[in-house]
């Protein structure tokens, strides 16, 4: 019973300890919104791509969720501070706070695309392709300019 106790101790406090030290938790829940995001559009883009058959269902699940989680409130994600100059374990290049109403736009122009796809997903190949790419400029327009390149 000890023996157990102190294992599972051992487990957490490795597990625990780096994220407590190094994360803010604003940061870490923007960066799981976009590992969620780009779960369901790496889903839809494998269809764009050939690199898995179209299936209606899952392309309307996946549309559903993208448009889901493009609503959820961004006010209390991006504290300043969290820029990638400030701290670690961030891409978000400081420019984001010096150009708040282009970034918010920016992300505007996600949640619309996201809203335009989700009619349209469950349509067709064809139909699903059109709007996914509207989407897929929305991420890129918006990372070039405010997100740091992967070290
Ligand atoms: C309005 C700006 C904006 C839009 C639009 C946007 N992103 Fe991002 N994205 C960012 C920023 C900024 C970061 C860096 C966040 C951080 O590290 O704190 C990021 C990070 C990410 C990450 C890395 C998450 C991690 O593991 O740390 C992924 C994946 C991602 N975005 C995917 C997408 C996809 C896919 C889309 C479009 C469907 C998209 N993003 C649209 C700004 C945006």
């Amino acid at each position: 019973m000890l023996k157990k106790l102190f294992t599972t101790f051992a487990l957490s406090a490795t597990l625990a300890l780096p994220t407590m030290a190094d994360t803010d938790p604003a940061v870490e829940a923007r960066q799981g919104q976009f590992k969620l995001i780009v779960h369901n559009f790496g889903l839809l883009g494998g269809m764009v791509q050939g690199r898995m058959d179209y299936d209606a269902d899952m392309a309307q699940a996946a549309a559903d969720n993208l448009f889901h989680l493009t609503r959820h409130d961004q006010s209390r994600l991006w504290p300043e501070g969290t820029d990638s100059f400030s701290i670690d374990n961030t891409r978000a290049k400081p420019e984001i706070w010096e150009n708040l109403d282009d970034f918010v736009s920016k992300f505007g122009a996600l949640q619309e695309a996201a809203e335009a796809l989700q009619p349209v997903a469950g349509e067709g190949l064809d139909a699903m392709r059109a709007s996914f790419g509207g989407v897929a400029q929305t991420c890129q327009a918006c990372h070039q300019v405010y997100r740091e390149e992967a070290s």
